[in-house]
């Protein structure tokens, strides 16, 4: 199986290793200058990690002509085995040569198809970002790049400057939301069965479920759920305590601009520790990664914490509206092609 990683502290010297099997070799799609003893040396390796982790969100602040790009480091049955790097835009430059993608896998793991895996995931990426289609170089003699991208199904616009540029469509490797659970950091978002369906709605409690679910609101959500809808209403089983602490999910599949709103509530217990941020991130990642290109969401007027978890995650505020209830609410809205803060993590380790 291919994967693709964050770049880790805890993997030097797997990733020193890497680095050195491409001798003279530039290491395409790692952003590494510099290869030198006193790079390697702990506290100046751990500074460039947190270089790269950083370079793909929207505050982090760019030297001129330079662009936010995410790094991976792919792992190919759990060896480290390249790099690849997606930029969020061109620049006259980079559209020249350079384009969206850079990658590279080390020598002795070529010709096994992890280039054009790791591309595929890549392009699901890009796709959740909005990005269709990305282009893609290479020197126009180098055959196995030139054949990743075809394979990837490049379409050459043209060899400038001794650079082949493709551009190749990402909407095909955008995944579908499926029933499977989502995984978060910090939990499980897994879609009710039938069963469970039937015990929400009459009263059988269940011993995985936190003391203060569902509320109101969860048996509102889950009465119209089924397991065989993607977008139905999802329990958020808190992975540390094992317990079912609250519901999300969207109001319907997406319509006919790409648009899903979501919906989401914790018990009182679960409240206060980023749980949320969390879950809303990595299900609002979903959708995206899906195809998605907006997502919006209601927050009653005052409900402070709802408000601060769209905004860490990149929302905005729209306006004011009339709510079912007879109180306001805020209309917040994603837009799947411009999502900048808050969807991507820090360090993994
Ligand atoms: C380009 C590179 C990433 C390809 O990695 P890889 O994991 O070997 O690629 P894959 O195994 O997925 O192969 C993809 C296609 O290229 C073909 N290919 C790979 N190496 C080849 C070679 N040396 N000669 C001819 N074809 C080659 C494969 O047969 C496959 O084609 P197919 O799908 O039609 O069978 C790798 O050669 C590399 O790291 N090169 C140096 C860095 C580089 O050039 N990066 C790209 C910069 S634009």
């Amino acid at each position: 199986m291919t994967d693709l990683i964050a770049p880790s502290t805890q993997l030097a010297t797997e990733w020193w290793g890497l680095v050195d099997e491409f001798g003279d070799e530039p290491v395409h799609g790692s952003g590494l200058h510099d290869r030198s003893e006193p790079a390697r040396e702990p506290a100046q390796f751990a500074a460039w990690v947190r270089t790269r982790l950083g370079a793909g969100r929207a505050d982090t602040a760019l030297g001129p002509g330079m662009v936010h790009a995410d790094y991976w480091w792919i792992r190919h049955e759990g060896r480290l085995a390249g790099t690849i790097t997606l930029r969020h835009a061109l620049t006259p430059a980079l559209l020249l040569v350079g384009g969206h993608i850079g990658y590279a896998v080390r020598p002795s793991l070529r010709r096994q198809g992890i280039a054009s895996a790791a591309l595929r995931l890549v392009l699901a990426e890009a796709a959740a970002r909005g990005l269709d289609p990305v282009l893609i170089t290479c020197d126009d003699d180098n055959l196995a790049s030139a054949r990743t991208i075809e394979g990837a199904g490049g379409v050459l616009e043209d060899v400038r400057d001794g650079s082949r540029r493709y551009w190749v469509s990402t909407a095909a490797a955008a995944k579908p939301l499926g029933t499977e659970p989502v995984e978060t950091a910090r939990a499980t978002l897994a879609t009710f069965t039938r069963s469970e369906v039937g015990g929400i709605l009459t009263g059988r409690r269940r011993p995985d479920w936190d003391e203060a679910f569902p509320r109101e609101d969860d048996l509102d959500a889950v009465r119209a759920a089924t397991d065989e809808d993607p977008y139905a209403t999802r329990g958020i089983r808190d992975r540390a305590s094992g317990l079912v602490v609250g519901t999300i999910g969207s109001y319907g599949p997406p319509d006919r601009e790409g648009r899903v709103e979501v919906g989401y509530g914790l018990v009182e217990s679960a409240r206060g520790t980023g749980l949320m941020t969390d879950v809303l991130g990595g299900y609002v990642r979903a959708l995206l990664a899906s195809g998605v290109r907006e997502v919006v969401a209601h927050t009653e007027v005052g409900n402070v914490s709802s408000e601060r978890v769209l905004g860490r995650l990149g929302f905005e505020r729209l306006r004011r509206e009339p709510g079912p209830d007879g109180g306001d609410q805020w209309l917040w809205r994603l837009d799947g092609g411009r999502h900048e803060t808050g969807l991507r993590g820090g360090e993994q380790s």
